[in-house]
């Protein structure tokens, strides 16, 4: 589980997070949606101990980051929407330094190490070198590094891009098995589809807010009722199509 309690992050005077508050509970997959530069990504950081919070709580599968901040890690896995890989590493090799950084090198490690590549079908990549992989590739190596040493909980940030439809389908379908056998997830994305397709609830972020949160269903009625699509719905409560301001510069 994920719980962030009133999370405020502050450049200077700019305020990117302010005052978040979410739970995911074990077994969910959380949406987190909003436009360019609303603090998703600032969010999802901080919960992955990369970023300091400027104030607020987050608990990682029962423990505080604050105070338990390696056992918080432990449970964690956090995919980044621009992971660095070592480029002169093979796949291979690359998860066994990452089980080793997890502290999961001992016996077994190599099946399991097999067992992620053959799942994010790398298996035959398992000793090419990372630099010949392409975008969809070492996205999905990542994501097998991700859930290598078994999360409770993951944090994603925006899973879909560039993945081709193949791809995109294989991590929909990951995601869907570990969250049935009880991860939480959190998830940003810009792909609509994904989080109404994926997502048991959403929550909507704008300025550093969260100005709407709950299954799709809940968010229609929010934004005014009727089976709009989710795209419509979204633009509805981040304020505006868009359309007019277009119309009045052509
Ligand atoms: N180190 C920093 N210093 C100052 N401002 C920052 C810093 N990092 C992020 N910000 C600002 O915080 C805001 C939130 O950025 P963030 O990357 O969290 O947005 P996002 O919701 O992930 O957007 P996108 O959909 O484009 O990925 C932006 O206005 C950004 O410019
Ligand atoms: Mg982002």
């Amino acid at each position: 589980m994920i719980s962030l309690q009133h999370l405020v992050k502050t450049y200077g005077t700019f305020t990117a997070v302010d005052d978040v508050s979410l739970d995911v509970a074990a077994g969910e997959i959380h949406g987190f949606l909003g436009p360019n530069g609303a603090g998703k990504t600032t969010t999802l950081r901080m919960i992955a101990g990369l970023l300091k919070p400027t104030s607020g709580r987050i608990i990682v599968n029962n423990h505080d980051l604050a105070t338990e901040a390696e056992a918080a890690k432990a449970s964690l896995g956090f995919i980044p929407d621009r992971p660095f890989i070592y480029e002169k590493l093979t796949a291979g090799e690359f998860l066994r330094f990452h089980a080793g950084l997890y502290g999961i090198d001992g016996i077994g490690v190599g099946d399991r190490v097999h067992e992620m590549l053959e799942l994010f079908e790398l298996g035959r990549w398992e000793n090419e070198l990372v630099e010949a992989f392409s975008h969809g590739m070492k996205q999905r190596l990542v994501m097998s590094a991700a859930f290598l040493h078994r999360p409770q909980s993951v944090v994603v940030d925006e899973p879909m891009v560039g993945l081709d439809p193949r791809g995109a389908r294989l991590i929909k379908d990951v995601f869907r098995r570990m969250s049935q056998k009880g991860v939480a997830i959190l998830m940003s994305t810009h792909t609509l589809e994904v989080a109404h397709e994926m997502c048991d609830r959403i929550s909507i972020i704008l300025k550093g807010r969260i100005i709407a949160r709950g299954t799709v269903d809940e968010l229609r009625a929010l934004s005014g009722g009727g089976d709009a699509h989710l795209t419509e719905v979204f633009l509805k409560l981040t304020g505006g199509s868009g359309l007019q301001e277009i119309d009045e510069v052509i």
